[in-house]
Order: C-alpha cells, then structure tokens, then sequence
C-alpha cells in the first residue's frame, strides 16, 4: 500500500515509525512531515487544510490509505472531501468524517452527546453573548474552581480555572464578549470541576467493532510538580498503573460502548482513533474530553507498545473487518520525555543546531527540521526520547539515560515525568 500520513509533530513521527514497519506498507510520505519522519518515509511540502492539493498529490502518487494525525483537517472535512469526490471516494481516509469530528470540534456538542447517551462526565451549561448574565449566575451555583472551556477549537488553549468567583466571572465576559478565543469562545461550556487523577484512553474502531488500545498519561504542565502553564504534553507514560483490568472494565462498559453506540444512534460512521481524555475520580471514569485524533505525547509511548501491524488494523477500520483483526501488546513500559525549546511553552528559540549521539531510546522527532544537511530546531516541542523497561523506573531510567545524548542549546524539559505514578509500582 502507498500511504499519505498528514502531520508533522512527534506524534505523525511515531505513527510513521510504526507504519514502516508494516509489511503491507510500499511508499510511505509524511506532509509536511519533519527531520525525523525522513527517517522512515519521504516528507511532501503539502498545505494539508487545501484539500485540493491533497487530492493532486493522492491521485498523481497512487495513494491508497490517508491516515489523518492531527484534528484540524478532520474538522474542517476531509474525511467528507474525500466521499464527496468521484476520484478519490474509494481511497479509505482514517479518521472521521465532519460530524464525527465534532466530538473534538465542539465541546457543546460532546456534552450533549455525553448526557443525551449517559456517558460520566462533569456537569455542565453553555452559554453565548445574550446569556452572559445567565453564566454568572450559574457560575454562583458552582463551588470552586471554575472550569471554562470555549467550545471550538483553541489549540489546547481553551480551557481556563479559576479559584475566584469575580475573576471566572470576567474570564466568562473576556471569552464572551471580547472573544478571547476567536470565533471559539463564542459559546462557552461551564463545567463542574472533577477532582482526580489523568488518564488518556485510545479506541481504535470501524464504526462496528473496536479495539482498546494501551492507555498512557500525559504531563501538560511545562513545571516538575505539575506546575506553570499548559503545554501541548511533556512526557508520557504507558502503561498507567492504576489503570488496572477492574478500572478499564468500567471505562469499558460506561464510556466506550456507549459512546460508539451513541454515534451509531446519531448515523455517524466513525472511522479513525477516539482519543478519550479520563479522570479517574475515586476509581469511577469520567469523560473530560474527546480527541478524534491519538494524542501528543502520548502516541510516542502507545505505538511502540503495539506489536500488531498498523497498517493492517488500518485495512480493517477501512472495511469494517477490524473485528477480524488481532491486537497484540507488549507487556513492557514505554516511557517518553520531551525534550523542549528554552522558552516553551511561550515565545521559544528556533534554529539551534542539533547534535544527537549514540542512544538506546527511540528518538521521535516533533519540531525539527534538516537544512543543509545540518538537524534545527523547529518548534518548541523539539523530540521525544522514549525508552521501554520491565518496569516503570527502568523504564525511566534508560529514558532520562539517553536525554544526555542530545544536545541543543536551551534543552529543557521535566525531571519528574513518571513520578507520581512510582507509588502504584516500583
Ligand atoms: P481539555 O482541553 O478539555 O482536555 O482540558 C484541559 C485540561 O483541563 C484537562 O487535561 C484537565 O487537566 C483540565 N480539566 C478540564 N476539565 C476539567 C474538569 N471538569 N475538572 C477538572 N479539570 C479539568
Ligand atoms: N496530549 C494531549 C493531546 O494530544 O491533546
């Protein structure tokens, strides 16, 4: 198969690492891809939100399967871009159409998904311009903190908390009224704040049958302990220990059956990677977000503890057979650190010069990029070093081991990635 992968971060590095590995793979072409996806594949200086650019390409490269990294393009319709043209509707495209894309797309439309279909998750209202006095009220019924989100797209940066009334008050107004997101914060969901531990779960399906895919948590904040702004991840880990059989039975049977129940109900036919962001609050799921897309870092520590052919489960999302298919899953940890730009998650330096030497620990690239012949930094997020162990500090440790073999100038990135999870297993 010729595959067209869209994307160019740490994740579409992993997912591409991963498809090179298939052995139905023949061509594989990253758009725009970056340093490290030349690694595997050959990257395609595409605009991948001009439709019309992908269908040239796709059609003059005899691709078979495009495989969708990242939400953007999903949101704005590929997926229906492709079923709406002659040429190209027989060519499988992972990831879900428009509709189905509003679960990430809008977080409106995912609450009233999750309360129309009893699917856990915080309590909440929306509200827009003409009901601004109406959010301060309901804001008044909430104890602290507030939880605001804009209901569209914002780049991971639409969610805010807040401890004061008066300041989550004039959060809800700069949202509102001065559009602090953009066409994004014209709606605002106003939700009940859970208070417990993290955990990203990825669901593979066809629209019939899916596969549970391992779990990972995710460090946002760019601060050890947990602490300054949000970042788009810093580090992962895989598996997350206290997402034992008893607790993933209940993600199971609450949150993932109903929820591709419920997209059935509501004719969407889903086809792609369901990104379900948890809180585990008291041993109970509950749904904070859902991703249409596999997550950043967390892709960087789940594909490297997947031993069945990628592409393979592909073919099966593509022709409803993925019940037919296999999911074999190495036992081991996957632990992954980000390595970041000095500045990240604000204004950050680009252009560094990069040396990386001899490693054990597979490096997945995410902002970088080759330039006469010489590897930059390209983005604030610049690699991911992931390394498996027979257990998480072994895991951690051969990770952290193989930091000291890359160096750029302004290398940062979190010392205590995994920590917090040490007191569920050694
Ligand atoms: P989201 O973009 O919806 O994933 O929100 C970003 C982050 O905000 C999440 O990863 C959580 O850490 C936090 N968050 C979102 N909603 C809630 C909530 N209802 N209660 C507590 N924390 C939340
Ligand atoms: N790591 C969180 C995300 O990809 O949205």
């Amino acid at each position: 198969m010729n595959v067209l992968l869209l994307g160019s971060g740490g994740r579409e590095h992993a997912l591409a690492w991963k498809i090179k590995q298939s052995k139905k793979l023949n061509n594989l072409f990253i758009a725009p891809g970056n340093a490290g996806t030349t690694q595997v594949g050959q990257n395609v200086s595409l605009d991948i939100l001009n439709f019309d650019a992908v269908k040239d390409f796709v059609l003059k490269n005899e691709i078979d399967m495009v495989v969708v990294g990242s939400e953007q393009p999903l949101v704005e319709g590929i997926h229906d871009y492709f079923l709406q043209t002659a040429e190209l509707k027989n060519i499988p495209v992972i990831g879900p159409d428009k509709k189905g894309a509003l679960l990430e797309g809008s977080k409106d439309f995912s609450k009233q998904f999750m309360q129309k279909y009893d699917i856990p998750t915080a309590k909440y209202r929306s509200f827009e311009a003409n009901t601004l006095e109406a959010g301060y009220a309901f804001l008044e019924t909430l104890k602290p903190p507030f939880v605001l989100k804009a209901d569209g797209l914002a780049a991971g940066k639409g969610v805010e908390i807040i401890d004061d009334l008066n300041e989550a008050k004039a959060a809800l107004k700069e949202m509102l009224l001065n559009q602090k997101f953009g066409a994004a914060s014209a709606k605002v969901v106003i939700e009940e704040f859970l208070s417990g531990i993290e955990v990203s779960v990825f669901v593979l399906t066809d629209g019939k049958s899916y596969k549970i895919l391992p779990e990972a948590k995710d460090y946002k904040r760019v601060g050890e302990g947990d602490t300054g702004p949000n970042t788009g991840g810093m580090g992962s880990v895989s598996p997350v220990p206290f997402a034992d059989a008893a607790f993933m039975q209940k993600v199971e049977e609450r949150i993932i059956k109903p929820t591709l129940s419920g997209l059935q109900k509501e004719n969407i036919d889903y086809r792609g990677f369901i990104f379900i962001g948890l809180m585990n609050v008291d041993g109970n799921p509950y749904v904070i977000e859902y991703n249409v897309r596999m997550g950043d870092p967390e892709t960087e520590s789940v594909m490297p503890r997947i031993q069945s052919d990628l592409l393979d489960l592909f073919d099966g999302v593509a022709k409803q057979t993925l019940d037919q298919k296999e999911l074999n899953v190495d036992n081991r940890t996957a632990f992954c650190v980000m390595l970041t730009a000095k500045g990240y998650p604000d204004k950050y330096e680009k252009g560094k010069e990069m040396n990386i030497s001899a490693h054990q620990a597979l490096l997945f690239h995410a902002g970088t990029v080759l330039q006469n012949e010489k590897m930059l930094t390209n983005g604030g997020r610049v690699l991911a070093v992931t390394a498996y162990g027979n257990n998480l500090s072994e895991a951690m440790q051969n990770a952290y081991a193989d930091v000291e073999n890359i160096q750029f100038e302004g290398k940062s990135y979190r010392r205590d990635i995994g920590q917090d999870l040490l007191k569920f297993n050694a």
